[in-house]
């Protein structure tokens, strides 16, 4: 693929935990503008390898590898230049927003927020409302002045959505955005992630739910114990799983779904 396609590229990375290997000389690259499914069973280091690309991860972790973003290797940044990327080109979902959301504060303000320490002369508060109504919230000034816990579970993932795409990055990291919420909901939130494909942003989704992956995914990437088991367009995968683990996993949610082929 010519070079100006990628926007990502994850070469040979490990990450340690002390003594463990949660994630196992990993390579893969990511286009602009691709939706790039990351599916494996619990504690497979899906988690782990989505943190260490925007540098998340626990100070006691160790990463080898080189991760390239935008032709600059994250794993090297000074914290300083990370600060410019994280939040501003690099948006990130949580799987439990609340965790993420400050309990004291509107959330409308740590939206503005996020805008105003990349973007200081924006009108960050026009920003973070058209962020809110971009993530398909209809009512952005009631939803700005409320504290997390007068929202829903799926306000709360529409308020962190807003959270990472107001500053319009290059790519939006997900980890499990929809795992904690109802099927009506889980779905409206994957079209608001097709609607930001559409609009030319690249996004990397951890799942571990193969309907969430064929409904909306270009490409997926098979993981356990760490280690990266197969990838390839979702069409191959689900039609022709090469290894035993993804033909297993394709079987399982063919039986679940009455997936027809
Ligand atoms: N902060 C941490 N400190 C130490 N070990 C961790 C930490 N986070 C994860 N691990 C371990 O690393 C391995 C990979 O965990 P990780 O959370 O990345 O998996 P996962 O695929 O995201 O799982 P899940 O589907 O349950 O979210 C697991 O064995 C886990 O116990
Ligand atoms: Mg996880």
């Amino acid at each position: 693929m010519p070079q100006s396609d990628l926007l990502l590229e994850v070469e040979n990375l490990s990450v340690y935990y002390e003594d463990q290997k949660a994630v196992d000389n990993v390579s893969f690259s990511v286009k602009r503008g691709e939706i790039f499914c990351i599916v494996g069973e619990s504690g497979s280091g899906k988690t782990t390898l989505l943190y260490s690309l925007a540098r998340l991860l626990p100070s006691y972790a160790r990463v080898e590898g080189k991760i390239t973003f935008l032709g600059k290797d994250i794993t090297k940044l000074p914290e300083e230049e990370l600060n410019k990327i994280r939040g501003n080109q690099i948006g990130f979902i949580f799987q439990e927003p609340s965790a993420y959301l400050d309990p004291l504060f509107p959330v409308g303000e740590q939206i503005r927020e996020t805008c105003f320490i990349h973007h200081p002369q924006r009108d960050c508060f026009k920003a973070a409302l058209w962020a809110l109504k971009k993530a398909g919230i209809t009512d952005p000034l009631r939803v700005y002045y409320s504290y997390p816990h007068q929202l829903s579970g799926g306000l709360k993932q529409r308020v962190n959505i807003a959270d990472a795409v107001v500053n319009k990055p290059f790519l939006i990291l997900a980890d499990e955005p929809t795992t904690a919420l109802d099927v009506s909901t889980q779905s409206r939130i994957l079209k608001l992630f097709a609607n930001l494909k559409e609009e030319g942003h690249t996004i990397i989704l951890v799942t571990h739910d193969l309907g969430v992956v064929w409904e909306i995914a270009d490409r997926v990437m098979v993981m356990k114990d760490g280690k990266k088991v197969e990838e390839g367009s979702v069409y191959e995968i689900y039609t022709n799983p090469r290894e035993e683990y993804t033909q297993r996993l394709v079987e399982i949610f063919k039986k679940l779904s009455g997936f027809l082929t």
